[in-house]
Order: C-alpha cells, then sequence, then structure tokens
C-alpha cells in the first residue's frame, strides 16, 4: 500500500516536471481494438524503422562508388547487419500498411468530417512522407531496382519544370544525387514527419476521436473531447503495445525467413524490374501511358483523397447513411488492388523515355 503510494507520488511529481500526460487523448469505449489501434501501430513501425536504420546508418555509405557494397558488408560482415536490414525493410512494409488501413478506417467512419477535416489533410501529408521514405530507401540500396527508381525521378523531375529541379542530377553537381536522396531519407523526411505527427497528435488530442459511427445511424460529428468515458488511454496504451508485441514477433520471424533482396548491380537505361508493391498500381497505369500517366495518376489519387471531406459534408458518420461515397472510394480501392496484380503477373515493360 505505502509503495503503491510512493509510486503514485513518485510519477506525479515527475509528470508534474516532464508533462507526459499532457500526450493523453480522450479514448472512448468503442476506440479499444484494432481499427483504433492501427494509427499507433503504424508508430509503433516508425520507432522500429528508427532504431533499426540508426544501426544501419553506422556502416552504410551513401557514395554511389561504395553504396552497393556497403549493403553486402552489412549483409555479411556487420554483426546483426543481416537481421537489422530484414527488419527495416519488414517494419517498412508495415507502416505503409497499417497507415492505408488507419486510412481506410478514417474514411470508413467517416471521421474525417467536421471538425477534422484538417487532420485528414495532415494525414495525407503523412502518407506521402511514408511514400517518399519507401521511394528514397530503394534508391540508396544502389541496385538494378534503386537504378530504375532513380530514372523515373529524374524524368518525373522533368514533368514537374522548375518545381522538380532538386530531385534532377542537375540541382548540383558537387553531391550525387544518391548521396542527396540519403540526406532525405535519413533528416529531411524524418524531421517532416515529426512535424506533421506533432500537429496530428495535437489535433486528435484538441477533437477527441470521433464518435462511434455504429451506435446509432443518427451520430454526427459532434466533439468528443473531455466527454466521460470508461475508458482511459493507459489502457488504449497497453492494448496498442499487446498489438504492436504480436506485429513486432511477425515482423522479426518475417526478417528472419523472408530476407529482402539485393540485385545485381546497377546498369544504366535498363528496364527490368518492379516496384515496391503500393507502388504496383502505378505501375500498371506505365505500361499504357509512359510515366507522364504514372506522374498524373498519382496527383489524381492523392487529389481524390484531399476532397474526401468536401465530397461527404453530410454531418452522419454511419456509413449506411454515406452509401455513395463508401461505394465510390470502395471502387477505387479495388480498382487499384486490380491494377496492381494485373501489373504484378504482367512483364516489366519499359517506360523510360516513354
Ligand atoms: C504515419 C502516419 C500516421 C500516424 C502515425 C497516425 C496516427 C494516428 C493516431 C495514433 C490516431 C488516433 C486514433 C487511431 O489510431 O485510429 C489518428 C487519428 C486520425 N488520423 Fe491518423 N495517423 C497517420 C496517418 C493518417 C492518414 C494517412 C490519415 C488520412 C488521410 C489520417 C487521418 C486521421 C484522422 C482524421 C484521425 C482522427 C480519427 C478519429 O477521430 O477517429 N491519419 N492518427
Amino acid at each position: 500500500m505505502a509503495t503503491k503510494q510512493a509510486r503514485r507520488g513518485f510519477w506525479e511529481a515527475f509528470d508534474e516536471r516532464v508533462g507526459i500526460s499532457a500526450l493523453k487523448y480522450d479514448v472512448p469505449e468503442h476506440a479499444q481494438g484494432i481499427p483504433y489501434s492501427l494509427g499507433g501501430l503504424s508508430l509503433v513501425s516508425f520507432i522500429i524503422l528508427v532504431l533499426t536504420g540508426l544501426y544501419l546508418a553506422q556502416f552504410y555509405s551513401p557514395m554511389p562508388e561504395g553504396a552497393r557494397d556497403s549493403v553486402i558488408g552489412i549483409l555479411r560482415d556487420v554483426r546483426g547487419g543481416f537481421f537489422a536490414r530484414n527488419l527495416h525493410y519488414w517494419a517498412a512494409n508495415a507502416m505503409v500498411l497499417t497507415v492505408l488501413l488507419h486510412m481506410l478506417r478514417v474514411l470508413y467512419t467517416g471521421a474525417f468530417k467536421r471538425p477534422r477535416e484538417f487532420n485528414w489533410l495532415i494525414g495525407l501529408g503523412l502518407l506521402a512522407t511514408v511514400l517518399g521514405f519507401v521511394f528514397t530507401g530503394t534508391v540508396l540500396k544502389w541496385d538494378q531496382e534503386a537504378m530504375e527508381a532513380l530514372e523515373h525521378n529524374e524524368e518525373i523531375a522533368g514533368l514537374l519544370g522548375g518545381l522538380g529541379v532538386w530531385f534532377s542530377t542537375e540541382f548540383t553537381k558537387n553531391v550525387p544525387i544518391l548521396t542527396r536522396l540519403y540526406v532525405a531519407h535519413v533528416s529531411i523526411l524524418p524531421a517532416l514527419f515529426v512535424l506533421l505527427f506533432a500537429v496530428h497528435a495535437i489535433l486528435i488530442k484538441l477533437h477527441g476521436l470521433a464518435p462511434s459511427a455504429f451506435k446509432s445511424k443518427d451520430a454526427t460529428t459532434r466533439k468528443t473531447a473531455g466527454e466521460p468515458s470508461k475508458a482511459t488511454f493507459l489502457e488504449h496504451l497497453v492494448v496498442v503495445g499487446l498489438y504492436g508485441l504480436i506485429g513486432f514477433g511477425v515482423l522479426v520471424f518475417l526478417a528472419i525467413a523472408v530476407p529482402a533482396q539485393l540485385g545485381p548491380a546497377p546498369v544504366s537505361g535498363v528496364e527490368v524490374t518492379k516496384p515496391w508493391w503500393m507502388f504496383m498500381p502505378m505501375f500498371a497505369v506505365e505500361n499504357w501511358f509512359g510515366i507522364s500517366g504514372l506522374f498524373w495518376a498519382s496527383g489524381a489519387i492523392f487529389a481524390a483523397l484531399a476532397i474526401v471531406p468536401v465530397v461527404d459534408r453530410s454531418p452522419y458518420l454511419s456509413p449506411a447513411r454515406r452509401r455513395g461515397v463508401i461505394w465510390a472510394y470502395g471502387l477505387l480501392a479495388l480498382l487499384l488492388i486490380g491494377l496492381g496484380i494485373y501489373a504484378k503477373v504482367a512483364p516489366a515493360a519499359v517506360h523510360l523515355g516513354m
């Protein structure tokens, strides 16, 4: 009893000075399951990525002459290097998957509606940042897939005109583009991610989570912050922590059993590889319409997601009252999955210069 009180006293004294409880947000009863833990789980993946990435950075060389050999060195000679690289790879997959599922959960439950429209856009910024991590990460291993990704990058830079100059090799003659993409991967994108996530978290705390979309057909988007709830933030952390531990176990298994590939040394101007699964639908578009098709289709998808709060303006959360929007975005998701499957089975095509 006395120790329990002493522990509480210590926690309160610590919290008063460090302000940990300021991070808490109200967690309603309906949010204690996997659908509402997906945002937290993408954060868990991000933490694994930072820890493994810091370790890999001690042995990776971001210069074109040595990059691929340094990856081979990490796999062969560095203690724990094989495991760190593969865990990094699988955590990246997990992060993209959980972010996409989190976004679909928010879309399905109408949780982007007033007053959460701006946080929806911040979420889209986070999604773009996460995809930026995957793209720059792919180039770092400096094999054939990396070279092809980079050449696409350069053609897209051309389509962006003046805005694309940073992405082109012409930006500076002193620092190779591989090194600049490495800087983006380890400093610019993490800084952007932390900044966007801070705004995301502050808004979640301010608005509270949206009410349940399923309790009543008339549920609307009123605020939940400050409303009495039986569940607590700590219980929610335990739920996220438990799923996080299970997910971590799966990632460790995959990192040992299904290692990430490292292709042959890069040859410029050749196209024989296919991208990661999340870029696969755009690969299909590219097969038909070339790189400009990929550019415009990616822009159109982000635009379609950005206008979600404008398209679905009714105050109701229940999917049963929002059938049109659910069907429209559901069909878009199915179309993208279909395109991805098609691109996976179709032979790799030549797109550069198309
Ligand atoms: C790395 C990316 C992301 C992280 C770490 C993250 C994290 C979180 C967390 C922890 C929550 C609390 C509830 C939950 O976990 O479901 C949340 C809520 C929310 N997120 Fe995200 N998120 C990310 C990306 C996104 C994306 C891509 C979108 C949409 C485009 C989005 C939109 C929202 C909205 C609107 C809420 C409030 C939901 C509600 O009130 O029920 N987030 N996010």
